[in-house]
């Protein structure tokens, strides 16, 4: 979910609905708003699905300089006009959005609100009920109830509310999940990412966990939990609007997909010194040449961008890495070497899977290192380190250039502190980068011969697999995700060798299977593994690296170093999934039930 909120001197509908729709990315299942008029009437707008929707129903007449609006991905309650979000008191005085989980609100209603009728399946109605509550049974201030609502509150929370009675200020506070103040001349807005509310301001102030704040048209007051007044430098955050546009393309996965030589590129150019050399700060390169075990925790594609990061990592560092899924690492942690060091892999950098993780590292002292392209965002500011990916921003709900441009930096990681220990020296990341960004854009020019195949293998099957081994088979894990999330098509990545173990059973006549083979060493294997599907009725395509390629449907990759493979192999896989997508006819930028940002755990 996403909230924003605004309070100034213009028309606060537009600033919202603006915002909200740059928000979309974090959850568009429904969305609305809450604006007070000049007269100090308050006018509520709620709809199920797109903030297209909502701004159909939005009364345009309405003169307003002080709102909220939030875009909802469904935890609590069906989508639906009832669940979205804003949510009122019973009295209809107060108004709040809420990102987050409340975890205990059964607890809070049978204590505080048994009385009260509900009037949705949320959580965070209760936190509006339990507001009125405290001010007019108990007679509370506004502030101070809002203050008391959070102490009886357990779980993650952006919230920003209004009080019919104080149409100039806006309330709202944070925990665990994101939230900025940016500040404006004569006016001030709050927002889940700064991104939403670029086009008014670029100066933001971030916000910590515990902290409450009331916005004024002039003034932002910041207090943390203990009711201590804070006072916090504002930022610039440095997003360019012309990033956020899609021009000419028809998704933002198309346009994002065709900016990857460039993204490989820039990082290239970010990494290197004036000398021309790679350079990573001193500081991380000397934690992870101390370190006995890499641990990459991760989610989504992220996750699987980390197995093509183990295997950079061992090959070139020599330290041994694992990988895991923030989700499960949380709860059910492995035992840990002596030195552990943590690279969280982020494309948002708001995941709350993984910064739940990242609270535990900080709390047992060991370095972590976030690798986001979100400069500022939550997992960069409480990781130890930072390394951003310079993809520039990703709007898409699946992930792309963020894939790539994660695997180029752990790339030049892993180079980097493997030169510093005496290995790698005859590698030239650098130079084979290049050559990767080259490839990229000749897989790029071939976007029909792709299309053509999804149009022939994948445009009306209802399941498909995709095979590799090693590498390979990291890039079968992404490509089949990147499938199943965009086209609906169930899709699974398995290990080549491990298909006839079972999961062969699934083969039916005219089952697709795709096979990545990149590696000379292990061609012939999974060679092996598309013939026993075959003769069982698979129809076989072969992504294959220039120089293995044989008789059949195959698409050939140009060379590049073998441990960059991922980079390039991921390509066609990648327009695979958006020509599916596509020719299915559903919304590629915005596949069903799917956030880019899952800030709840
Ligand atoms: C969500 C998105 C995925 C993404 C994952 C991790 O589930 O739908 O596309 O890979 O979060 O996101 P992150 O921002 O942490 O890389």
């Amino acid at each position: 979910c996403g909230i924003v909120g605004y309070i100034g001197y213009q028309d606060a509908k537009d600033s919202l609905l603006q915002g909200l729709e740059k928000l979309e990315y974090r959850g568009y299942d429904s969305a609305g708003i809450y604006v007070m008029d000049e007269t100090a009437t308050g006018h509520l707008f709620k709809e199920k699905g797109r903030i297209a929707a909502l701004r159909n129903i939005v009364d345009s007449s309405i003169a307003a300089n002080v709102g909220i609006g939030h875009t909802r991905w469904a935890t609590h309650g069906v989508p639906s006009v009832e669940n979205a979000h804003p949510h009122q008191s019973n009295s209809g005085r107060f108004t709040i959005v809420h990102n987050g989980v409340i975890e205990n609100y059964k607890e809070v209603y049978a204590v505080y609100l048994s009385d009260v009728d509900l009037h949705s399946d949320t959580d965070t109605e209760i936190i509006v009920q339990l507001i009125a509550q405290f001010v007019e049974k108990e007679h509370f201030s506004t502030i101070d109830a809002f203050k008391k609502a959070l102490s009886c509150l357990k779980g993650s929370y952006a919230l920003a509310l209004i009080d019919n009675e104080q149409p100039d200020v806006v309330f709202a506070a944070k925990n665990k999940s994101p939230l900025l103040v940016g500040k404006g001349d004569g006016f001030n807005v709050i927002c889940s990412d700064a991104m939403a509310m670029i086009q008014e301001t670029n100066q933001f102030v971030e916000l910590m966990d515990g902290e409450v704040v009331t916005l004024t048209q002039e003034a932002i007051k910041i207090e943390n939990a203990v009711g201590e007044v804070m006072e916090r430098d504002a930022y610039t955050a440095e997003i360019n609007l012309n990033d956020l546009d899609k021009g000419t393309y028809p998704y933002y996965m198309a346009k994002e997909m065709d900016e990857q030589p460039a993204v490989i590129r820039k990082i290239i150019q970010s990494y290197q010194n004036e000398a021309g050399n790679l350079e990573i700060d001193q500081a991380i390169v000397a934690k992870l040449t101390a370190s006995d075990r890499i641990y990459i925790v991760a989610c989504g594609t992220s996750y699987n961008a980390g197995w093509v990061g183990k295997q950079l990592l061992e090959t070139l560092t020599h330290i041994p890495t694992e990988v895991h899924l923030a989700s499960e690492f949380g709860h059910n942690m492995p035992l840990l070497t002596k030195k552990p060091f943590f690279i969280f892999l982020s494309q948002s950098g708001e995941t709350a899977d993984s910064r739940q993780v990242l609270v535990k590292v900080n709390d047992m002292n060991y370095p972590a290192l976030t690798l986001t392209n979100v400069a500022g965002s939550t997992l960069s500011r409480e990781a130890e380190f930072t390394l951003l990916l310079h993809a520039g921003p990703e709007i898409a709900v699946a992930s792309t250039k963020a894939y790539t441009a994660q695997i180029a930096v752990l790339a030049i990681l892993a180079e980097v502190v493997g030169k510093t220990v005496g290995l790698s020296e005859e590698n030239n990341i650098i130079h084979d980068l290049g050559i990767v960004a080259s490839s990229m854009e000749s897989i790029l020019s071939e976007k029909e011969q792709i299309e053509k195949l999804a149009t022939d293998y994948l445009s009306t099957t209802r399941n498909a697999f995709y095979i590799g081994r090693g590498i390979d088979y990291y890039v079968a894990m992404e490509a089949s995700l990147k499938l199943k999330e965009v086209s609906y098509v169930q899709t699974e990545g398995f290990a080549a060798g491990e298909l006839k173990h079972g999961t062969i059973a699934l083969i039916e006549e005219g089952t697709p299977v795709i096979a990545v083979i990149t590696d000379e060493r292990i061609a012939g294997h999974t060679r092996g593994n598309v013939q026993e599907v075959h003769a069982r009725g698979a129809h076989t395509i072969v992504i294959v690296m220039e120089g293995l390629e044989q008789a059949g449907d195959q698409f050939i990759l140009p060379k590049v170093n073998p441990l960059l493979s991922p980079l390039v192999s991921v390509v066609p896989t990648q327009l695979l999934a958006y020509y599916t997508s596509l020719h299915r006819g559903n919304d590629v930028d915005k596949p069903r039930n799917l956030a880019k940002s899952v800030t709840v755990e």
